[in-house]
């Protein structure tokens, strides 16, 4: 797919105010600092569309952007990351589970995952709940620039058994870096065919 527009359209943190507009939305999700808003930056070609920091916890709110003015990619939170409270740290931000509860436009949701890292309680958990509340999802594993050629797979197929424990099939993955555009295609390719599925029926 080729993105000839990408605009934001608005922030907030009430399920109730985000856009009307009945376009298909693909939501961005994972813990902080994973890779969030550097991805949709990378998918989109737009350097600072989506605002990104080296310090957890840059995306406070809801953030819709309109792309080639026919599809909505939503930037959120991260999730496990509170400066309140250690017992905050584990719940998912409310408006987080509301957001994906409510929102009737979401087509599917983004997992994103740090290759680098072992499988996180956190993450199985969350992909957990979204089982249970049949909201179709694909993971997207980020950052894989900082692993080796070997390292990277052997990481991969590590998360793949462990989510076999808790899974019949491997959701559908990506393997992504924002830093040199891998898995840029693959990602979009994926939502143009959801689109163009959706248009038809
Ligand atoms: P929150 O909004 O805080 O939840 O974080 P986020 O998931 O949106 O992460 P963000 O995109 O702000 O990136 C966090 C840090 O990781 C930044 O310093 C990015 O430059 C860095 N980063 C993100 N993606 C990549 C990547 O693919 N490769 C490398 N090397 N660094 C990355
Ligand atoms: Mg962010």
């Amino acid at each position: 797919m080729k993105i000839s527009s990408a605009e934001f359209v608005m922030s907030n943190s009430d399920v109730a105010k985000c856009p009307k507009n009945n376009l298909p939305e693909y939501a961005f999700i994972g813990r902080s600092n994973v890779g969030k808003s550097s991805l949709i930056n990378m998918l989109t070609g737009r350097k600072s569309l989506a605002k990104t920091s080296g310090r957890p916890g840059k995306t406070q709110l809801i953030n819709h952007f309109v792309i080639n003015k026919n599809w909505f990619l939503v930037d959120l939170p991260g999730y496990g990351y509170a400066r309140v409270s250690k017992s905050s740290k584990k719940v998912f931000q409310k408006f987080i589970t509301t957001y994906f509860s409510k929102r009737t436009q979401l087509v599917s949701a983004f997992v994103l995952v740090d290759c680098r890292h072992e499988p996180q309680k956190i993450d199985l958990e969350f992909m957990q709940w979204l089982g249970e509340n049949q909201i179709p999802f694909s993971i997207i594993f980020t950052k894989a620039d900082k692993l080796s050629k070997t390292k990277l797979p052997q990481n991969i197929e590590a998360y793949i058994n462990e989510m076999l424990k808790y899974w019949e099939e491997m959701p559908n993955y990506f393997i992504t870096s924002s830093s040199n555009g891998l898995g840029k295609d693959d990602v979009l390719n994926y939502i143009e065919e959801i689109n163009q599925q959706l248009a038809s029926s």
